[in-house]
């Protein structure tokens, strides 16, 4: 089997936050290369700099040096308007606290993507099949029946799955999650972690961060960040 390219390249990623006067020197020149296809997962210990690392591939941060580029495009020469598209279209985010919206239903928030990227008469245009898309969604996470309930109606497994929905209801290239199951019992992140899989069997590139080795086994390639590098 030849191998895929690489639709994500990473490299010599610096990253540090300023606290006051002292700054926090958290990336030293990450390299990393996602190529179409796999699941990899980032692990490190608390504070190494992981959901550092996830929020500049997926264009919520920016590195102070070094280049992210997709598919042969720099994340951080993009316009806003380029980055928006990327951040909503080309990518999917999947985070612990599943950050749903309270006030609009399950269908609602998976369709929510669609709808943010368009005009109200594109939207208008494009919500049937949008709706379409949600529902077909909900029915692969196994949710058709709360599709008309609230969030905080549902359970954690149930919250994450729905999370999952929203993230691909763009169809990204790429999905980023990070610690999708740090806030669910081993069983419940269990369920997550099929869904996934099933995923990845289907084609969809997947990165993932952890900080539990047992939850990074599941990936079929681990980096792990040290000392702010990818550890060889
Ligand atoms: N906005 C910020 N301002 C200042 N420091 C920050 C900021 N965001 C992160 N940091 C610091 O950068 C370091 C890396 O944080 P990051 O959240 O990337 O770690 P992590 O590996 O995801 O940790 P965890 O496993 O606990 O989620 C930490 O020391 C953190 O305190
Ligand atoms: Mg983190």
């Amino acid at each position: 089997m030849s191998e895929s390219p690489a639709i994500l390249n990473a490299q010599n990623v610096h990253k540090s936050y300023r606290m006051g006067a002292t700054p926090v020197v958290v990336l030293k020149g990450v390299d990393l290369a996602v190529r179409e296809g796999e699941f990899i997962a980032i692990v490190g210990a608390s504070g190494s700099g992981k959901s550092t690392l996830l929020h500049i591939l997926g264009g919520l941060d920016r590195p102070d040096k070094g280049v992210v580029q997709f598919q042969g495009r720099d994340v951080n020469r993009m316009t806003s308007r380029e980055l928006n598209q990327y951040r909503n279209e080309t990518v999917g985010f999947v985070f612990q606290f599943y950050h749903l919206l309270d006030e609009l239903n399950v269908l609602e928030n998976v369709v929510l993507p669609a709808m943010i990227s368009r005009s109200v008469l594109g939207w208008l245009a494009a919500r049937h099949k949008a709706r379409q898309r949600g529902d077909e969604l909900l029915g692969q996470l196994g949710l058709r029946e709360r599709a008309r309930h609230k969030p905080y109606q549902l359970s954690g497994g149930e919250r994450q799955r729905v999370a999952i929905g929203r993230a691909l209801m763009n169809q990204p290239k790429l999905l980023l999650a990070d610690e999708p199951t740090g806030n669910l019992d081993s069983a419940t992140g269990n369920g997550i972690l099929n869904v996934l899989e099933t995923l990845n069997k289907a084609g969809q590139t997947i990165v993932l961060v952890t900080h539990d080795e047992r939850v990074a086994r599941r990936a079929q390639r681990i980096i792990t960040l040290v000392d702010g590098k990818v550890r060889a």
